[in-house]
């Protein structure tokens, strides 16, 4: 299934736990620079299209472009692989959250190099080291999101296809979108349906992993386990769990 299928068949309650977090839109608009056009890719609902430039996206999902606010920027029905845009068409863009759904996320990048002059990219780390071993979710209750990475290239191949540097981008603790990895410091969430709804991670997995990850951390956070293991946790405002910038 494409991603845009995906999103097709999962996508119509997105906005219940999905919208803007503030302090990381303003990490993404800064990387934007003076940016006036910007072309947002894989844009979804538009939770990070920032307000005071000229905003066009990019969205191949008709479900996800229906949920778009009115007054949202224009929007165009494509793919990352293949903008339908001239070289050079804009200052910047942009994809926040998407390109883990790419098909070919090396061409995703290239085209977005090929349309606009500075590149802005919201990914992981998918290695060990950054978001499978730091996460206590990925490491500890979902080993499955392991085989959804086959096959996938590596934060170092996906910088180097655009000559990209990497910045981290931390997670407060409040995050307000909820994203897989927004509620690290609040495990309970992760037992509420409609929070895993939001995110496609749990569809992908499928429902017996689903199952046995809810009721394992269920019980983990009854006995204390959960508590015990992550207690460092507690103490902190925001976590690196390997979310990145990508910057070109
Ligand atoms: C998790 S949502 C993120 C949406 C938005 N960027 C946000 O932050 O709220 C992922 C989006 O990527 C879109 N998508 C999937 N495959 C795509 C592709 N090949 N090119 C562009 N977007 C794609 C989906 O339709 C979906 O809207």
């Amino acid at each position: 299934m494409s991603g845009a299928q995906l999103y097709d068949t999962i996508g119509a309650t997105y906005t219940v736990t999905r919208r803007t977090e503030p302090r990381i839109a303003a990490q993404v608009w800064a990387a934007l620079g003076d940016a006036r056009t910007v072309l947002n890719v894989g844009a979804g609902t538009g939770s990070y299209e920032p307000s005071d430039r000229d905003v066009t996206a990019v969205e191949p999902s008709a479900v996800m472009r229906a949920q778009r606010p009115a007054g949202a920027a224009p929007c165009v029905a494509a793919a990352a692989e293949s903008l339908p845009f001239e070289d050079q068409s804009f200052d910047a863009a942009m994809a926040f959250a998407t390109l883990h759904h790419w098909q070919d996320p090396i061409a995703g990048l290239r085209e977005m190099r090929r349309v606009a002059r500075r590149v802005v990219v919201f990914t992981h780390d998918t290695s060990e080291t950054g978001w499978r071993g730091r996460f206590w979710l990925t490491r500890d209750y979902l080993p499955e999101i392991a085989d959804l990475l086959v096959g996938r290239p590596s934060l170092t191949e996906l910088a180097s296809a655009i000559g990209a540097r990497t910045e981290p981008v931390l997670i407060p603790w409040d995050c307000a979108d909820g994203f897989f990895e927004a509620h690290w410091r609040r495990p309970e969430a992760y037992l509420d349906d409609h929070v895993r709804r939001g995110v496609s991670v749990w569809a992908r997995v499928g429902l017996e992993p689903e199952q046995r990850a809810v009721h394992s951390l269920r019980e983990d956070l009854v006995s204390g386990r959960w508590a015990e293991c992550n207690r460092d946790l507690v103490a902190l405002d925001a976590a690196e769990l390997g979310l990145r910038l990508l910057i070109a």
